[in-house]
C-alpha cells in the first residue's frame, strides 16, 4: 500500500489511524516516497506547543523548486505546468511547460541575484494574476529569498505596512492590471506606498497593460530586458527544512496584520500530499483553483501543491463576471477542467444568475468540485452539486487557514462521504478537538465548541514575523498544549465536523479574512468620528458583510450623512482596500459598553442580524439606554 495516494475508505481509516498513532513513521514514509531531498533529516518531528516550537524534518536539506520543477523535467518536460488564461477571452491562453517554467524561473532568479537579493532577504511581490506572479514566487524560493506576496487589491497604505513589517528590500510589481473591464494602475499604488518605505532599493516592473508609468531613476527597472539577458540556469540554493519559505499576512482581531511564517520541508510535504488526495489528481488532469496567489489558497493550491505533483495548474487573470457571468463555465469547457476549486461567495453570485449561462457550456470534464474560505450554506452547496457537478462530482468543503498552510478538514472525493455544509473528516495526520469555554475537551459526538488542533502537522505556520510572543498568545494560550483556530465547530452524530464560524472579531467577507480593529482604526481617523464598532451580518452573496456603528464628535454635527458615509468608506478603501468597505453605516449617539468600557459587539452583532428578540441581559451595561435607540434606528 502506498501512503501517498489514498483510494478507498478502508485505506483512509487505516492511514489516518497510523498517522495518529505513529505520526513520525507515517510522515517519514510520505516524505521519503515522494520528494527530492539533498540530505535526509536527523529527526522527523520535534515540538513543544508551550514555547511554541515546531520542527519538521530537522536537519534535512532541499530546495522546493527542485521538487516543483527540476525533477519533472525528464518525465514531464513538455507537459503544461501553468496554463494562463487572460482576463480578456479573446487573448490567447498561454501554456507554460515544465521545461519553460524551469527556464523562466531560473532567469528570474538570476535577475533577483543580480539586483542584490540573497538567501534570507525579503521580497515583496505585488503582481496581478499573470504568469510573472507565480514565476517571481518560485524565483525567490529558488535562491532562498523569503517571498511576501501581497494581494494586488490591497491599498497603498496596506502594502506599505506589509513591506515595512518584514523589511523587504525589493518590490516586484507590474505597470498595471486588468480586472474585468477595468485597468488598474498598480505601479501608482506602489509609488505611493514606497513614499513611506525607505528600505526598498529596487522595484522590478513587469509589463502587462502597457500603461505609461512613472519610473523612479535608480530604483525602478523594467523586468523584461533583464530577463532577456539572464541565464537559463540558476543553481538552487540548498535550504534547511526549517528555513522560512515565505511570509503571508493575515488579519487578526486586533493590531496590525500578522506575517505568518511558513517554512520549507513540512510545507512542501503537506501541500503536495493534500493536493494529491483531496483532489484525487491523476496525471493528465487539468486543475483550476480560482483564488488569487495573494492568498494562502493560491500559494498552496495554485503554485506549490500542484507543481510538486507535476500537475497542470490554471492561472486565471480575470473575474467571474467578465465578459459575462458564464466566464468560469466557458473556461471549464475550453480547458476541459477536471478539478475546480472556488469560494462560496463566487458560487452564490453565480447561482443568482440562473442556469442559462451554465447550460451553454459542456462541463462534463469536471470530476471534483472544491469550496474554501468560509462556510458554504445549504443552498449554495446544492446548486454547486446539482447544476455544476450534475450530481456526479463530489464537493470537497475544505476547512483550513492561512496559519495551517494546507487543508485540515475535508472530504476525500470518492473515498470518504460528503455531507452538505460539512467539512466532514480530519485530513490524514490532523487531530482536531472541540473545547468548551472553561478549557475542557468535549469528548464524544453531537457536541459543539471551539475548534483546536492537538498535534502538529507539517505545514503549520512556525511563528509571526518579528513577534513570536504574539504567535504564542494568539494561537497557543487559549487552551494549554493546543493550537486554537479561532473558529467554532460542531461534531455530528457520526463524527463529521461542521464549521460554524469565527468566535473572535474576525469577519469573513466574500472569503476575505478581515479584522475589525484595523477597519475601526481607519474610520476613527475621520475628523468627525468619535468612535466606531464593526460587526458582520448575513449577506446573500458575500456570506457576511460589514455593518458599522459610528458615533460622531459634535452633537451639532451638521454635515450631510450621505457624504460622511462616502468619506468613511473612501478612508477604509485607502487604508485597507475596497474589500473592507461597509455595507451599512448607522450613526448612533452611544455604543453599548461594559462597565470597564469595552464595546459589546455581541449585542451590536445581534441587532445587525435582526436578532433583537434575544439580546440577552443588557442591564449590566454602562449605558443600557442606548440599546433601544440603536434598535429603533437599525438599517
Ligand atoms: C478562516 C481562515 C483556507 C484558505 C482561505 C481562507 C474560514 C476557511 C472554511 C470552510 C468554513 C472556512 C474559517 C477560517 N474558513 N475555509 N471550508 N468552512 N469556514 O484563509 O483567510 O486564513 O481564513 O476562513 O473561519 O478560520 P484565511
Amino acid at each position: 500500500m502506498s501512503n501517498y495516494h489514498i483510494k478507498h475508505l478502508e485505506e483512509y481509516y487505516q492511514v489516518y489511524r497510523k498517522s495518529v498513532r505513529e505520526p513520525e513513521n507515517f510522515w517519514e514514509e510520505v516524505a521519503e516516497e515522494h520528494f527530492l531531498w539533498r540530505k535526509k533529516w536527523d529527526s522527523v518531528l520535534e515540538w513543544d506547543f508551550k514555547k511554541p516550537s515546531v520542527n519538521w524534518f530537522k536537519g534535512a536539506k532541499l530546495n522546493i523548486t527542485e521538487n516543483c520543477i527540476d525533477r519533472h523535467l525528464t518525465t514531464r518536460g513538455n507537459k503544461t505546468a501553468i496554463l494562463f488564461e487572460p482576463n480578456n477571452p479573446d487573448e490567447p491562453s498561454e501554456h507554460i511547460t515544465y521545461s519553460e517554467l524551469y527556464k523562466r524561473v531560473n532567469k528570474f532568479a538570476n535577475v533577483l541575484k543580480e539586483n542584490g537579493i540573497k538567501k534570507g532577504d525579503r521580497v515583496c511581490i505585488y503582481v496581478p494574476m499573470i504568469p510573472e506572479l507565480a514565476i517571481a514566487t518560485l524565483a525567490c524560493a529558488r535562491i532562498g529569498a523569503i517571498h511576501s506576496v501581497v494581494f494586488a487589491g490591497f491599498s497603498a497604505t496596506a502594502l506599505a505596512t506589509r513591506i515595512n513589517d518584514s523589511d523587504c528590500k525589493m518590490v516586484i510589481t507590474s505597470d498595471g492590471s486588468f480586472r474585468g473591464s477595468k485597468a488598474i494602475d498598480l505601479k501608482g499604488i506602489v509609488d505611493e506606498a514606497l513614499d513611506s518605505c525607505p528600505n526598498v532599493t529596487t522595484v522590478l516592473v513587469a509589463k502587462r497593460t502597457g500603461a505609461e508609468v512613472f519610473m523612479k531613476e535608480g530604483r525602478d527597472v523594467w523586468l523584461q530586458p533583464l530577463l532577456d539577458n539572464a541565464s537559463n540556469e540558476c543553481p538552487a540554493e540548498i535550504m534547511d527544512a526549517e528555513d522560512p519559505l515565505f511570509i503571508l499576512y493575515t488579519s487578526g482581531s486586533t493590531g496590525k496584520p500578522k506575517g505568518m511564517v511558513h517554512t520549507t520541508g513540512g510545507y512542501m510535504v503537506y501541500t503536495a500530499y493534500t493536493f494529491k488526495n483531496a483532489f484525487q489528481y491523476t496525471e493528465n488532469d487539468v486543475y483550476w483553483c480560482t483564488a488569487d496567489i495573494g492568498w494562502i489558497t493560491g500559494h498552496s493550491y495554485i503554485v506549490y501543491g500542484p507543481l510538486a505533483n507535476g500537475a497542470t495548474t490554471v492561472l486565471f487573470e480575470g473575474v467571474p463576471s467578465y465578459p459575462d457571468f458564464g466566464r468560469f463555465w466557458q473556461i471549464v469547457e475550453k480547458h476541459k477542467i477536471n478539478q475546480f476549486y472556488t469560494a462560496p461567495t463566487a458560487i452564490r453570485a453565480l447561482a443568482k444568475q440562473g442556469t442559462e449561462l451554465v447550460d451553454k457550456y459542456d462541463l462534463s470534464s469536471l470530476k471534483v468540485l472544491g469550496s474554501v474560505g468560509e462556510p458554504i450554506n445549504e443552498e449554495a452547496w446544492h446548486w454547486y452539486n446539482d447544476t455544476i457537478g450534475k450530481n456526479k462530482s463530489p464537493i470537497i468543503d475544505t476547512w483550513w487557514q492561512t496559519e495551517t498552510g494546507g487543508m485540515m478538514i475535508t472530504p476525500i472525493p470518492f473515498v470518504t462521504p460528503t455531507k452538505p455544509t460539512y467539512a466532514t473528516l480530519p485530513f490524514i495526520g490532523v487531530q482536531p478537538c472541540l473545547m468548551d469555554e472553561e478549557g475542557n475537551e468535549l469528548k464524544g459526538n453531537q457536541v459543539s465548541g471551539r475548534l483546536c488542533i492537538k498535534f502538529p502537522w507539517p505545514s503549520m505556520a512556525r511563528t509571526i514575523w518579528g513577534n513570536h510572543q504574539r504567535y504564542k498568545e494568539t494561537y497557543f494560550s487559549a487552551y494549554e498544549n493546543k493550537y486554537f483556530t479561532g473558529d467554532g465547530a460542531l461534531r455530528d452524530e457520526v463524527g463529521y465536523y461542521r464549521i460554524t464560524g469565527r468566535v473572535d472579531d474576525v469577519i469573513i467577507v466574500s472569503g476575505h479574512n478581515l479584522g475589525t480593529a484595523p477597519i475601526e482604526d481607519a474610520i476613527n481617523e475621520h475628523p468627525a468620528v468619535s468612535e466606531s464598532a464593526i460587526v458582520g451580518f448575513p449577506h446573500d452573496i458575500k456570506g457576511s458583510a460589514l455593518y458599522g456603528y459610528i458615533t460622531l464628535k459634535g452633537v451639532g454635527e451638521s454635515r450631510n450623512h450621505d457624504n460622511l458615509k462616502k468619506e468613511i468608506n473612501q478612508l477604509i478603501s485607502d487604508r485597507i482596500g475596497p474589500i473592507a468597505k461597509l455595507d451599512k453605516i448607522q450613526f448612533s449617539e452611544g455604543l453599548p459598553k461594559t462597565r470597564s468600557g469595552k464595546i459589546m459587539r455581541r449585542i451590536l452583532r445581534k441587532i445587525a442580524s435582526n436578532e433583537i428578540d434575544n439580546l440577552g441581559d443588557v442591564s449590566t451595561l454602562l449605558n443600557p439606554e442606548c440599546v433601544q435607540k440603536i434598535i429603533d434606528n437599525r438599517l
